[in-house]
């Protein structure tokens, strides 16, 4: 079972966001999009998930999307986006409900706690939304988003997170227990798809990784394949080098190293 986007174009105005772009997810797997800033990825992500207009095809296990309806979508698949306005105070546990409520996920009594539980904010429940820091925040919308796809697999299908920078405003402990949280999704058999800035975390988290440059993928593959010092100038136009952790051979690229 997969997720499938194939040749997908956006055009805002007269200038194009994503110029047929294929991207190609499997469950099982965590796949993180990386690149510069205006790169396309939140409108990959958005294209996706439906809310940006575009050409091309996106199949969700085995199905177009096209046609299915929004609860249907939402039984399938949970979208973070990079940012959340709210115009109304709620508390955080009516935050990670609205997952429950839009979803098909099985509002199981708890499911939402749980879910709090899991972004370690138990005792939140009941804290208004917009007291909470940028951080904490975060994760709020992040138990919201595993709220509605707390099992990744039902019905013999895989559910799928697609989080677009989902360890933006963390800390680094929270940036491992978020990667992490992502990791066991795929781990039980759901898919993943992050947009991540944080080259190591990818490196350390993702099977594979697709770079995107300009409004095109310019590379798939695993990260050994992709994060390359040539990959990585022609992608963010600055010289990085890439190393390789010892013990594991995965590869760590050292800011400091960079030259503009
Ligand atoms: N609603 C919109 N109207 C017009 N242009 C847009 C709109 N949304 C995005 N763009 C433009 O499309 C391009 C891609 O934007 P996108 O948000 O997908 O980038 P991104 O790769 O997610 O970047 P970042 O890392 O900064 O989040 C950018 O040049 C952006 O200015
Ligand atoms: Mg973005």
């Amino acid at each position: 079972m997969s997720l499938h986007a194939t040749g997908i174009r956006v055009r805002y105005g007269h200038r194009d966001a994503l110029r047929g772009v294929t991207l190609h997810a499997r469950a099982g797997e965590v796949m993180a999009i990386v690149g510069p800033n205006g790169s396309g990825k939140s409108t990959l992500l958005g294209a996706i998930t439906g809310t940006v207009p575009h050409e091309g095809r996106v199949m969700l296990n085995g199905r177009d999307v096209i046609g299915q309806k929004p609860w249907a979508l939402a039984a399938q698949r949970a979208v973070l986006p990079q940012t959340s306005q709210l115009a109304f105070p709620f508390s955080v546990i009516e935050i990670v409900r609205m997952g429950l409520q839009s979803g098909t996920a099985g509002d199981r009594p708890g499911v939402a706690l749980h879910a709090l539980r899991r972004v370690g904010l138990d005792g939140y429940a009941d804290r208004p939304f917009q007291d909470l820091s940028g951080g904490e925040a975060q994760r709020v919308m992040l138990a919201r988003v595993l709220a509605q796809v707390w099992a990744p697999v039902a019905h013999g299908q895989p559910r799928w997170l697609l989080l677009d920078e989902p360890v933006a405003s963390l800390d680094i402990a929270h940036q491992l227990q978020v990667m992490q949280i992502a990791r066991d999704f795929a781990d039980a058999g759901g898919g993943v798809i992050a947009v991540m800035h944080d080259l190591n975390l990818s490196a350390l988290f993702a099977d594979r990784i697709a770079v995107l440059a300009d409004g095109q993928c310019i590379a798939t593959g695993t990260p050994r394949e992709v994060l390359t010092d040539a990959m990585l100038s022609r992608a963010y136009g600055c010289t990085l080098r890439v190393s390789a952790l010892p013990t594991a051979d995965v590869p760590f690229i050292l800011p400091h190293a960079a030259t503009a």
